[in-house]
């Protein structure tokens, strides 16, 4: 099977993760533009949803889901989105898209993370994928600096800039053992404005696609 082939299964069965009324929250990447695909070809009500990037948002959009500001919701049930890593303790990576900042802001305001990827993303330990750090242009040089004081390789996302306006440093070769502390490091730095470390917030289910179907797992 390939890739996208699992990431298609996955995203059929994200589908039983919808509420039936309410706010869906609706992440961003090539597994969740599955999802959406999923959604539209099934015919599955959607009521409104929050979302995290304006690429989602368009597609939402065009297939008719009604799609509103976070500033206009109260917390809502559940957010579904991708990951770029998952280690066994549901923290993950992610900003693969550069929607990471959202993605938190989204997260941050679900009660259910529902996190949808193929077995390929799971890990023993997080730093495989280069980790990704939003920065305000002026700040990036300075953040460099330190995040390889910290141990890692950071490199500028050539021709990037966020919805947001900023800028993405990816760092390489980066082991993170503790992500919940990393996390606290890297979001202390000034000029940071999200780090893509999902360790604080990080998921309640995670679904996996495998040869064998849809595996499930759900944080105790
Ligand atoms: C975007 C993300 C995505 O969820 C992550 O990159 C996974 O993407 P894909 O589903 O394309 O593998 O964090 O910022």
């Amino acid at each position: 099977m390939t890739q996208d082939e699992l990431k298609e299964m996955v995203a059929a069965e994200a589908l039983n993760y919808i509420p039936k009324d309410g706010i869906l929250g609706v992440g961003s990447g090539s597994t969740v533009v599955k999802f959406i695909q999923a959604i539209h070809r099934n015919h599955i009500k959607v009521d409104a949803a929050v979302s995290s990037s304006n690429k989602t948002t368009q597609m939402l959009q065009d297939i008719g889901i009604r799609v509103l500001d976070p500033n206009e919701c109260e917390p809502y049930a559940v957010y579904i989105d991708g990951a770029d890593e998952v280690n066994d303790s549901f923290d993950m990576i992610k900003g693969g898209g550069a929607c990471l900042t959202r993605e938190k802001i989204l997260a941050s305001m679900a009660e259910k993370f529902i996190c949808i990827v193929d077995k390929s993303k799971l890990v023993t330990t997080l730093g495989k994928f280069p980790l990704p750090v939003e920065v305000i242009p002026m700040a990036r040089g300075q953040v460099a600096r330190t995040l390889q004081a910290l141990g890692g390789r950071p490199v500028l996302r050539e021709g990037c800039i966020t919805d947001n306006g900023c800028e993405i440093l990816d760092v390489h070769d980066f082991m993170i053992p503790d992500p919940a502390s990393t996390e606290r490091a890297i979001n202390a730095i000034p000029g940071v404005v999200t780090v893509g470390l999902f360790a604080r917030r990080g998921a309640d289910v995670v679904l996996y696609a495998t040869e064998d179907g849809v595996q499930k797992k759900v944080r105790p």
